[in-house]
């Protein structure tokens, strides 16, 4: 793939009132979402519901592409087309989420580092084969009184930049996403150094690895404060903090932004982005990349009847696409 490939890979990811949706929850992660509503955890039962997602009727009015962990991009639907398949024939574009999850970071308690490096190259040139045109890769920052650390914050931002060279070598756009973790008391104020700090350091890293800016898109958490924070602010608040600190970190040569959910309400996923937009013009488009907040309502109601609700839960998951795409022009009503 060329340079301009990638550019234009990473321009129609974010393109005007468009989003990804995250579908790329790893086995044990889908076991926890599906145990909340009461699924087995089985591979049919993974297949089924990956393939509720995918072909939900004119998904690609507000989606643009759809991040799929190992399992599912090797998988089909029930009539045994592949998935990629399905997703190109529809307009989404299909990417895989390549890293290996979270381990503890030796020495620094609190502090966790992504693995997967090792035989990345192999499998991403694997996964081009099989039809993805853009690869994720989540770094995990916690915050407490301890954490993250400065040597955190850089071995993670150095396994990104790793990471999104070896894409970049392999024709593939990096969705480089550092995740700021919402757990604990941490005042808005923490959330915004910590964003800041971590930012600095992604971009840093990605230009001391050659990465290509404008074939890179960003897939970052919210300013916020702590889930268990005795302040909580409203949704202009959050929305200023993160523009600002994607502001003053961020290149304006990144084609795009998105954001994670993070544990967010889906209206208030929705709210915050919409209000992000109606701040702007901005440097770069700012849009989604969410996983619950485009998925639990629709998993909530497939729960109930895996044969007879498909239709149902489709709708919902067009609805909250809807949604969350107006949100990324700004023009969501509420
Ligand atoms: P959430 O929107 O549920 O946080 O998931 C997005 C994602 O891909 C996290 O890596």
């Amino acid at each position: 793939m060329s340079i301009e490939d990638l550019e234009s890979v990473a321009l129609a990811m974010v393109a005007p009132g468009k989003g990804i949706i995250a579908i790329d929850e790893s086995t044990n992660t889908i076991k926890k979402r599906f145990e909340s509503v009461g699924i087995e955890n089985t591979e049919e039962n993974r297949r089924a519901y990956r393939e509720l997602l995918l072909t939900t009727p004119n998904l690609s009015e507000h989606i643009s592409g759809a991040i799929l962990y190992d399992e599912t991009i090797r998988q089909s639907t029930k009539d045994g087309v592949p998935f990629t398949q399905i997703m190109k024939k529809n307009g989404i574009i299909p990417g895989i989420k390549v890293d290996k999850g979270t381990v503890p970071l030796a020495g620094f308690p609190g502090d966790v580092i992504t693995e997967g490096l090792d035989g990345l190259r192999e499998r991403l040139a694997e996964y081009v084969k099989l039809g993805a045109q853009f690869a994720k890769w989540r770094a995990v920052i916690n915050i407490s009184e301890d954490n993250p650390s400065s040597t955190a914050i850089e071995a993670n931002t150095q396994a990104l930049a790793r990471y999104a060279a070896l894409c970049q070598e392999a024709g593939l756009v990096p969705m480089v996403e550092p995740e700021v973790i919402m757990d604990g008391d941490h005042s808005i104020e923490v959330s915004y150094e910590v964003h800041e700090a971590v930012l600095r350091s992604l971009f840093n890293a990605l230009y001391e690895q050659n990465v290509l800016l404008e074939g890179t898109i960003l897939k970052v958490s919210m300013v916020i404060p702590g889930k268990d924070a005795d302040e909580q602010v409203d949704v202009e608040e959050v929305a200023e903090a993160t523009v600002r600190v994607l502001k003053t970190t961020v290149p304006a040569t990144l084609p795009g932004i998105v954001f994670l959910s993070g544990g967010q309400t889906d209206e208030q996923s929705t709210a915050h982005l919409n209000a992000m937009n109606r701040m702007g013009p901005h440097p770069w488009p700012l849009s989604f990349s969410y996983g619950r907040a485009m998925q639990q309502a629709a998993l909530k109601l497939w729960s109930k009847d895996l044969k007879t609700n498909v239709a149902e839960a489709q709708k919902v998951v067009h609805a909250r696409a809807k949604d969350n795409g107006l949100a990324a022009l700004g023009q969501w009503k509420g």
